[in-house]
């Protein structure tokens, strides 16, 4: 059976990764799309050969699915997922998977009530360099983790998304959360998955320094953050994100350990680094990272495509979402309050 995808959001991410990723897997097919954005909408639909609709929930009513992407903005997320879950469809819903704490968990449980996968596009931990870098350190070859520092940082989304600097990215109501939510909330995750443990207090300055939107106005929301965190095991580590950096993108995580230092993304030839404390170094030359600039394989469609077909839990589900969801929520109200914040670790 061929896995029949709606897209919710015909944007960057669903043109640049979705749709070509769909149409290329054998089992599955881009079916329908929507998008408020007519001509948008139509130009794509007659490319992929899919229906296309205006609305979504139209969508939902009418095409035959069998899972949807959803891909609008960040405020819309929650709202789109349950819409599809309650319609029968799986959903592989892009980061953030909500901007509120309590429509994560409405999510996650209108999946268990459907029976349906809830799967969140944290595409970080499926690229090679990442993989190699767990495979490491769950070796246990280097130690214990004592620290690290991670940073991922372009030059804003206006020069990515599909309405340039008018985006909802620069909406408060739209988007809710600047650069910590747009790429902090990879770090989270990534961070968690690699290190193997949840973080449990955060702290951090989150600020706007520079971002403009297409008025020239200074943007409402943050698009440069500075966090600090602690995980159930004591690691201490940092996550750097801005939407000013001009030069280009930066996507580099070094992780301090008892046996050496393991670097990922630090060098363009070699993905993944281990400087052993013997002075022993290992050059791991692995796939590549996808960057704003260059889309590489992201590996998310076919894996939600095989938990559809095989009937498996999704490798990165609604309860992965929630935990680097909440990180970044706490980080934003301990930097409101200008305090450490614990994180709590409810039950999902
Ligand atoms: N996983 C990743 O690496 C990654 C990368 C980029 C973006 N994203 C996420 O993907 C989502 C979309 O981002 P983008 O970069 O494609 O943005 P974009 O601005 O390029 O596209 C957003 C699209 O959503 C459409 N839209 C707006 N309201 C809609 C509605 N009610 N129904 C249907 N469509 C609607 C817009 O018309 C636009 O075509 C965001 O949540 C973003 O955080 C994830």
């Amino acid at each position: 059976m061929s896995v029949r995808y709606g897209i919710i959001g015909c944007g960057a991410i669903a043109q640049r990764r979705h749709m070509p990723e769909a149409a290329a897997n054998p089992e599955s097919t881009v079916a329908a799309l929507a998008d408020p954005v007519a001509d948008r909408v139509k130009t794509l639909a007659q490319q992929y050969g899919a229906e296309a609709y205006t609305d979504y929930k139209k969508m939902l009513k009418q095409a035959q699915l069998d899972a949807v992407v959803v891909c609008g903005p960040n405020a819309l997320h929650a709202q789109m997922s349950i819409d599809a879950l309650k319609a029968g469809l799986h959903v592989l819903c892009e980061k953030p998977m909500a901007t509120a704490r309590q429509d994560a968990r409405r999510m996650i449980t209108a999946a268990k009530k459907a029976n349906r996968h809830l799967m969140i596009g944290l595409n970080q931990r499926l690229m090679p360099p990442h993989v190699r870098a767990r495979e490491i350190l769950d070796s246990g070859r280097l130690g214990k983790v004592i620290s690290f520092r991670t940073t991922f940082k372009h030059g804003g989304p206006d020069g990515w998304s599909v309405d340039g600097a008018k985006s909802w990215f620069f909406k408060k109501n739209a988007a809710f959360m600047g650069a910590t939510g747009d790429l902090g909330v990879h770090k989270a995750d990534l961070m968690r998955w690699l290190l193997n443990e949840e973080f449990v207090e955060v702290g951090g300055r989150i600020t706007t320094l520079d971002k403009r939107d297409s008025r020239g106005k200074l943007i409402p929301l943050d698009d440069n953050a500075v966090l600090s965190l602690r995980t159930s095991g004591g690691i201490l580590g940092s996550i750097e994100v801005s939407w000013t950096n001009y030069g280009g993108e930066e996507n580099f995580t070094v992780v301090y350990c008892t046996g050496g230092v393991l670097s990922i993304g630090t060098d363009p030839t070699y993905g993944v680094i281990v400087d052993y404390a013997n002075g022993e170094r290992e050059l791991h030359q692995v796939g590549e990272m996808a960057s704003n600039v260059k889309q590489v394989a992201s590996g998310v469609i076919d894996s939600f495509t095989e938990s559809i077909r095989r009937k498996r839990k999704p490798a990165i589900d609604g309860a992965e979402g929630y935990r680097c969801l909440d990180v970044i929520l706490t980080a934003m109200e301990a930097a409101a309050e200008g305090s450490v914040k614990k994180i709590r670790q409810p039950k999902l």
